[in-house]
């Protein structure tokens, strides 16, 4: 992702410190497990154009957006204090660090959205399908919890599920060819959110791909 206007930030940050969590600063905020249907978590969050609408659509849901690059998560958390949005809160981490920072079996679900694919075999560990990542999605979600991914990348799509497979997972369900435009009634489901990436792919025609994966 090219990050622009690095200058801006501190004063992004400042303006939207609300809407962050630091775990250094203390431990995971009990309420919004308790105050709040579901918990959701986006690994890789981006400028935070997926969490926003769904966060809107879904007040009753609490969304957490993880993503390593400040830079970028600071115009995540401007976007969503612009637009009032209340059950919402971002991190600044990297999710390979981030294995105590949630209470075990916390998250209802993880979305990895258009990952980097890392297509070198050589960085293979640092694609967010890896295990190491998938013993941090394991220990945080809940019993009856799922992830979702969505991607443009064929390859990375192909060799995340079998990832899950091999750690384990039971893919629920695979579309090769997600639509534009949702069945009615499932607009505001995640698979049919557009995140900031796919809105690029979507321009170029490109087929989106979406799983489901589940522990059981
Ligand atoms: C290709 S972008 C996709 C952003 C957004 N999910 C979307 O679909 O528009 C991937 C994002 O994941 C972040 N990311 C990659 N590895 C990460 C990690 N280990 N922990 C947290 N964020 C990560 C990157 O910094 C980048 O912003």
């Amino acid at each position: 992702m090219r990050i622009r206007g690095k200058d801006k930030v501190p004063e992004l940050l400042h303006k939207s410190a609300s809407l962050f969590f630091n775990p250094e600063q203390g431990s995971f905020p009990s309420e919004w497990l308790t105050a709040y249907h579901h918990v959701e978590l986006e690994v890789g969050c981006g400028r935070g154009t997926f969490l926003s609408q769904m966060a809107s659509h879904h007040p009753t849901t609490f969304y957490i957006g993880i993503e390593k690059f400040v830079e970028i998560i600071a115009r995540a958390a401007t976007l969503a204090l612009d637009q009032h949005i209340e059950n919402i809160r971002f991190i600044h981490t990297d999710i390979g660090r981030s294995l105590d920072l949630f209470p075990p079996e916390s998250m209802h679900t993880i979305y990895l959205n258009f990952s980097d694919p890392w297509p070198r075999r050589r960085n293979e560990i640092k694609r967010l399908t890896h295990a190491r990542h998938l013993a941090v999605y394991r220990h945080i979600l809940q019993k009856n919890g799922i992830l979702e991914l969505k991607t443009d990348n064929s390859p990375f799509f192909d060799w995340s599920l079998q990832s899950l497979r091999k750690d384990g997972w039971v893919i629920q369900d695979v579309d090769y060819r997600v639509a534009d435009l949702a069945p009615q009634g499932e607009e505001t489901r995640g698979k049919y959110i557009q995140t900031e990436y796919e809105q690029k792919f979507r321009r170029l025609q490109l087929p989106i791909f979406h799983a489901i994966a589940s522990l059981n």
